[in-house]
């Protein structure tokens, strides 16, 4: 079965890394590729990867016009935008995997409160499916929307979810300390990513205030069903990509560090893309890959977590194909191996 697949918003990096590993994809065949630009730029104008690669023009599609080409569309589009224009996808009978933030809170209250806005499409925000496989893989393959998640609660929920729920730390005192490449921000010109101002600097942003803390926080507390408290504290790092989190937790157990590593092990054993390690894991390691790397560490008085992934892959692109392929039945490593 070929899938024909369209891309929201594709002149931004998120839909260059998704276009990389969608022509590799044996069942696929990319079909449409949206901006609001209207000369339609050819493929390789925007993204010169693709030159004698694909041969397609992004055009400023509408919901109709995309259902006429498309069966599913990954959404790559800042959030508010994507919550515009994703239930017209839906109506009109399309998948859609959506890589913003829009539908990955569960409960509307908290999205206004973090997002300054009340969501416009409340109902089906509650019971959207959040597309973190190896936490919440149940009801993926059925569902016609999921949520991919955030690229930082990605690598700090794989990482403490299962020391949580199997008691071994406190839910309350958590810290996640994360530092990220630039390309997190996206291609849309930003001034704390222009290159004068991030290059050979380190800073913290967002301390407080980050919108992916909520995230992060119902993530840990759905899985374990114990309720979680977060301060999370995200860095820009001068490189092109990769996020490394190190996560400090208070330990609800006298648990050994073999026992914490055991309680990972198990738990991942039969993930394809979780590697649990026991040196320490380095944003290089997984570049370009859909692997997520943890270690845990028993240190004083408290639970350490160190876990990377390409914020790009793991974080982005690479778990919205491997939703995608559970919403397909394809084996869920297809073309992310
Ligand atoms: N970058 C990451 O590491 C990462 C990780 C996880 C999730 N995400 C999420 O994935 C989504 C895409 O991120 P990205 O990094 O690919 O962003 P990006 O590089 O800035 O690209 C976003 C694209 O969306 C289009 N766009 C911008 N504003 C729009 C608007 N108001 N209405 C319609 N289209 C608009 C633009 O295309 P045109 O100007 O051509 O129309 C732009 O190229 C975002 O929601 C982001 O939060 C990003």
């Amino acid at each position: 079965m070929t899938v024909r697949v369209g891309i929201l918003g594709a002149t931004g990096y998120t839909a260059l890394e998704l276009l990389k590993i969608l022509v590799r994809h044996p069942e696929v065949e990319v079909t449409a590729l949206t901006t609001r630009q209207e000369d339609r730029p050819h493929v390789s104008s925007i993204h010169p990867q693709f030159h004698k690669q694909l041969d397609l023009h992004l055009e400023n599609w509408g919901p109709k016009e995309l259902a006429d080409r498309c069966d599913c569309v990954f959404g790559c589009l800042p959030h508010a935008a994507s919550a515009s224009v994703i239930p017209e996808m839906l109506d009109a009978g399309m998948k859609v995997v959506d890589l913003s933030a829009d539908y990955r809170l569960n409960d509307p209250e908290v999205y206004a409160k973090w997002y300054g806005a009340d969501h416009p499409d409340a109902e089906r925000m509650k019971t959207t499916v959040y597309g973190l496989p190896e936490l919440f893989r149940e009801g993926i393959a059925e569902a016609q929307l999921v949520a991919n998640p955030g690229c930082y609660p990605t690598g700090v929920s794989l990482a403490l979810a299962p020391l949580l729920k199997a008691g071994i730390i406190k839910p309350e005192g958590i810290i996640a300390d994360c530092k990220s490449g630039v390309s997190g921000a996206g291609r849309t010109p930003k001034m704390a990513t222009l290159y004068p101002e991030c290059n050979e600097s380190f800073a913290a942003y967002g301390v407080g205030t980050h919108r992916h803390m909520p995230e992060i926080e119902q993530n840990l507390t759905v899985y374990s069903g114990k309720s979680a408290s977060v301060i999370f504290t995200p860095h820009l790092v001068p490189m092109d990509r990769g996020i490394l989190s190190t996560c400090y937790a208070l330990p609800d157990t006298e648990a050994s560090e073999k026992e914490l590593l055991n309680c990972l092990n198990e738990k991942y054993a039969d993930e394809p893309f979780v590697r649990v390690r026991t040196d320490l894991p380095a944003t290089k390691h997984v570049s370009g890959t859909n692997f997520c790397d943890i270690t845990v560490r028993r240190v004083k008085d408290r639970v350490l977590t160190i876990s990377c992934i390409d914020n790009l892959v793991k974080g982005a692109s690479g778990a919205a194909v491997q939703n995608f392929n559970l919403m397909y039945g394809f084996a869920e490593t297809t073309a992310l191996l």
